[in-house]
């Protein structure tokens, strides 16, 4: 076990003038060129402004996409480091390499206050590799090292793990407020504790379930992931998705859930259809009677109730997973639902709210609530992995240092 209490940040540090580097996750979609949601940018952005008012030289490093260990113009970082300094307002230098002579002369011209953004790391193959001497080009730019990405933080790579025992290294704010939230609400919770988990596939998700059983009182469960546990109670579920492989899988954990006190809940209805395309023609059946041709897209609205009723006697959520297929109308109204009424009860101080990852976060933006929960995050697989109760490198290297 981690003790995160360990973890330092450079509150108090006189920084003035020191070349500080930043390991951010500049990792944000792009469509067309335009990048299409900036909340990492904008969630940097506080501990940003913090280090150049304290006179630092900041230095940001970042990978972007999956470059396959060598330059890919497509996967710049030039259009993000245009795009950071619009949101900051201010100017962002940018170095068309992360390390050697034009990330040193990027370097050498910043002034206190003054930020830059370094090219791809992973257009270096001893970025992914975790390689110490790639680590070391990256530590001789600076004197202290920032790491505030929490969503790469389960990457042991060499500006998460390996920079980490070269130089002095802290947690900036975005990477202490993303543990904070996820100590809020899985190490010492107002109970009850519910956590709703969504998606497609129970196997993508053992290790986070079993996990969770352990430590949530109501472990309610939707999307097609429900369908293998209904499998598993021996349901038909008609043509939807399920994973028949893993109904044993489903079973053990109902059984390990029962032994922990955990109340899995699963919908008693569900919207079906024929057909998986927007406005196919539905309707809503009780889970036991889907027909042989149907399939199940969404939650139906006794299943909305007993989840609300459920997370209406709990203290605290913790959300990962849509419920429907949310992206194809009207499959999403089960996810926005529940998603509104979280939110609600977050606005009336009745409920501690954090999700996080992957899809999820797209699916509370659709239901327009992402600004009344208590905490979203910006991780996918990191937070996937915090749950699954596994150590994550990028963490356990700012411990060590
Ligand atoms: C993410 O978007 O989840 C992070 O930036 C990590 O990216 P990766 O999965 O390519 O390591
Ligand atoms: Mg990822």
């Amino acid at each position: 076990m981690l003790d995160l209490d360990k973890l330092k940040t450079t509150a108090g540090l006189d920084i003035k003038g020191t070349r500080v580097l930043v390991r951010a996750d500049l990792n944000v979609p792009v469509k067309d060129g335009k990048v299409s949601d900036a909340t990492r940018l904008e969630r940097l952005r506080p501990g940003l402004e913090d280090l150049a008012r304290r006179g630092a030289r900041i230095i940001v490093i970042s990978h972007f996409g999956r470059p396959k260990g060598g330059p890919e113009p497509g996967l710049s970082l030039k259009p993000l480091a245009e795009k950071l300094s619009e949101l900051l307002g201010r100017p962002v230098a940018f170095a068309p390499d992360c390390i050697g002579s034009a990330a040193e002369q990027t370097v050498a011209a910043l002034q206190p206050g003054q930020i830059a953004v370094l090219e791809n790391l992973r257009f270096h193959k001893g970025e992914e590799k975790n390689d110490p001497a790639f680590a070391g080009e990256l530590a001789k730019l600076a004197e202290l090292f920032v790491s505030d990405a929490f969503s790469t933080a389960h990457r042991a790579h060499a500006s998460t793990d390996a920079i980490a025992r070269l130089l002095p290294s802290y947690a900036g704010p975005l990477m202490m407020e993303e543990i904070d939230a996820l100590r809020s609400v899985l190490d010492k919770p107002q109970r009850p504790v519910a956590a709703i988990i969504g998606g497609a596939k129970v196997s993508t998700k053992i290790a986070l379930l079993t996990n969770l059983i352990g430590k949530v009182d109501k472990l309610i469960v939707g999307g097609a992931m429900a369908n293998t546990f209904l499998l598993a109670q021996g349901v038909n579920v008609g043509k939807s998705l399920a994973e028949p492989d893993f109904a044993e899988t489903a079973r053990d954990i109902m059984h390990a859930a029962k032994a922990r006190s955990c109340e899995i809940v699963l919908p008693a209805d569900a919207v079906v259809a024929a057909k998986f395309e927007a406005r196919a023609p539905s309707r809503v059946c009780p889970v036991l009677e889907v027909p042989g041709d149907q399939m199940i897209l969404d939650i139906g609205p006794k299943a909305v109730a007993h989840f609300t009723d459920v997370l209406g006697r709990c203290r605290t959520l913790l959300w990962n997973g849509p419920l429907g297929a949310f992206e194809v109308p009207p499959f999403g109204e089960g996810t926005f639902q529940l998603a509104r009424f979280a939110a609600d009860a977050t606005a009336a101080g009745k409920l501690t709210s954090v999700a996080g990852g992957g899809d999820t976060v797209a699916a509370l933006n659709a239901a327009g609530v992402t600004d009344r929960f208590t905490y979203v995050s910006t991780a996918g697989g990191a937070f996937l992995e915090w749950l699954e109760g596994r150590e994550l490198p990028g963490i356990a290297a700012l411990i060590r240092s």
